[in-house]
């Protein structure tokens, strides 16, 4: 907390509120409702009522700082440029670069079309509603120059300078080179033109001021472009940047603070999207494996692997949109993560996947969580079943399984996985309707107890099934 009536607000005075070293004095602050899960922002600590009331306390003391920084002054409309300018390499180039930021992911909504906008994000501070970035120049960004749009993209001002908000992960994308901006540029301004009008932003007092972004941001946010450590591969610091930057892969394996920043002593420690966990991809994963370069690669590509499981939930679309980049990129992905893992005495996975599965091998049906698990699981999971369509996921491996949470495993049980990476990995049945909340804690205390039987026992979990069961993903 920070006394926010106590000018002066610097960045430092804020900083140390937020670490706690002073009083909280929230009480005069509405505190928005409970968040839903959201897409980027989640973290555990929001739900905490107590941190919202000092969330609002801190931005408002950040007007203070906002008030004084970055007045965004408009860029002048253009007419819609002429895109036959730019070369087919250049469109194509900026095809791979929007699928590798996941533009259209957030930019468009159900059924609609393409980049038209119109998506809502929940996040803890209420919904923001993504924008129409197709070249309609009275919704979309039709009349913005380059300059507007670049600014847009490491400043996040939008052309007529308002602050925009962070849920728009500019704060990555401002770690793009110049040469590839403008490739984006050209390919956005190549497509069709769509009229369609975004929402307004329901967003609780105080977040729906914009100026107090400026504050986020001088908080927050480093504009500068992405920077080659020499002392590094070169496929090490294309991974780099491809990651950091348009990539922006620790927008959900991040923690967050507070304030919805990602907390940058904790890179790709884990975080939360989307009532999904994101996990760790540091040596901090729990999977029972540890991940190599040749596994991260497979599930970068294929959408599995082998020793881990799949990509479902909010990662079935980011590898599905990663099909646009060459191998090489991808390549370039697995050699800068793997380098976050301690790799020192790796074991060989092959023999080490055959003891943890024979290990734990379902012989007899000792509970009801068991029975479950044999009635509706093991036709498809069992080490050894039948071969059949689809990539059968070992449970023994499953990063889910071994996690601290049990979210994902709830996830996949409830909802299923419908949309999978693509549709040789196989589709997974929901048990929503047919398993009540009883039933599936049984199963997933049985699942954690058998398939991970050197993690203690997973808490909450019936609060966990009902917070997954009302949630739509
Ligand atoms: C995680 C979701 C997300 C992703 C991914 C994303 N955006 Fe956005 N973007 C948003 C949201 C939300 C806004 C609106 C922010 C606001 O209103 O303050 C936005 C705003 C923008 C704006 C400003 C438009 C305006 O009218 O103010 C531009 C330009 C933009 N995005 C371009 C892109 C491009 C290009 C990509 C892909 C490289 C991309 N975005 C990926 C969520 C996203
Ligand atoms: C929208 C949020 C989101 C973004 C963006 C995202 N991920 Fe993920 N990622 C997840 C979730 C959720 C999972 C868990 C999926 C599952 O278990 O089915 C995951 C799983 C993974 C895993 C497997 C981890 C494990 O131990 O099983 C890897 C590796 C990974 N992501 C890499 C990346 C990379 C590289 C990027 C950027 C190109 C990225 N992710 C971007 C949400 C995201
Ligand atoms: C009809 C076959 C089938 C049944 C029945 C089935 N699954 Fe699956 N399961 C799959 C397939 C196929 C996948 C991989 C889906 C994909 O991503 O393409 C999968 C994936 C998974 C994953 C990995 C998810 C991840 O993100 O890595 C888990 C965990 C899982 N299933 C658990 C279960 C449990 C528990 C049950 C019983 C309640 C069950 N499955 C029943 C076919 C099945």
């Amino acid at each position: 907390g920070v006394r926010f009536r106590e000018p002066p607000f610097t960045p430092e005075r804020i900083l140390k509120g937020l670490r706690g070293e002073a009083p909280a004095t929230p009480q005069s602050l509405p505190a928005p409702a409970a968040p839903p899960p959201s897409r980027n922002w989640e973290n555990p600590f929001a739900r905490r009522a107590g941190i919202f009331a000092t969330i609002a306390a801190v931005c408002t003391a950040a007007i203070g700082i906002g008030a004084a920084l970055l007045p965004g002054r408009a860029i002048a409309p253009i007419a819609r440029p002429d895109a036959s300018v730019y070369s087919a390499a250049t469109i194509a180039r900026g095809e791979q670069l929007a699928a590798l930021g996941n533009c259209a992911e957030c930019h468009t909504k159900i059924g609609g079309a393409p980049n038209a906008g119109g998506r809502a994000l929940e996040t803890p501070f209420g919904t923001i509603y993504a924008t129409n970035i197709t070249p309609d120049v009275v919704t979309g960004i039709g009349a913005w120059s380059y300059p507007a749009f670049e600014r847009a993209m490491r400043d996040g001002l939008h052309r007529d300078g308002r602050q925009l908000y962070p849920a728009f992960p500019y704060t990555h994308f401002a770690k793009t080179s110049d040469a590839d901006l403008q490739a984006l540029y050209a390919y956005l301004m190549a497509q069709p033109a769509v009229r369609a009008t975004t929402p307004a932003n329901a967003l609780a007092f105080p977040f729906n001021l914009r100026p107090l972004l400026a504050g986020w941001n001088a908080l927050f946010h480093r504009t500068h472009e992405f920077k080659p450590d020499p002392s590094r591969s070169e496929a090490w610091n294309r991974g780099a940047y491809l990651i950091e930057s348009l990539g922006h892969c620790s927008g959900c394996h991040s923690p967050r603070n507070a304030l919805g920043a990602e907390q940058r002593n904790a890179y790709l420690a884990g975080g939360f999207a989307e009532g999904w966990e994101a996990p760790a991809l540091t040596s901090l994963s729990h999977a029972p494996i540890p991940w190599s370069e040749e596994e991260l690669y497979a599930y970068l590509r294929t959408g599995h692997s082998r020793y881990h499981g799949v990509a479902a939930g909010p990662m079935a679309p980011v590898v599905r949109d990663l099909k646009a980049l060459p191998d090489q990129d991808i390549r370039a992905m697995a050699v800068y993560l793997n380098s976050f893992n301690d790799t020192a005495d790796t074991p060989a996975p092959d023999a080490l996947a055959a003891k943890l599965e024979s290990a734990t091998q379902v012989t007899v049906a000792s509970s009801a969580g068991a029975r479950l698990y044999q009635g509706a699981c093991a036709v498809c999971h069992e080490v050894g079943g039948l071969p059949l369509f689809g990539t059968r996921p070992s449970l023994a491996l499953n990063s889910n399984v071994h996690s601290t949470k049990a979210d994902n495993l709830v996830q996949v049980i409830l909802h299923g996985i419908a949309d999978p990476v693509s549709s040789d990995l196989g589709y997974m049945p929901a048990f929503r309707n047919s398993m009540s909340d009883a039933q599936v804690e049984e199963l997933v205390t049985f699942l954690r107890k058998q398939f991970a039987p050197d993690k203690p026992a997973w808490t909450g979990v019936r609060e966990t099934i009902s917070r997954v069961r009302s949630s739509t993903h």
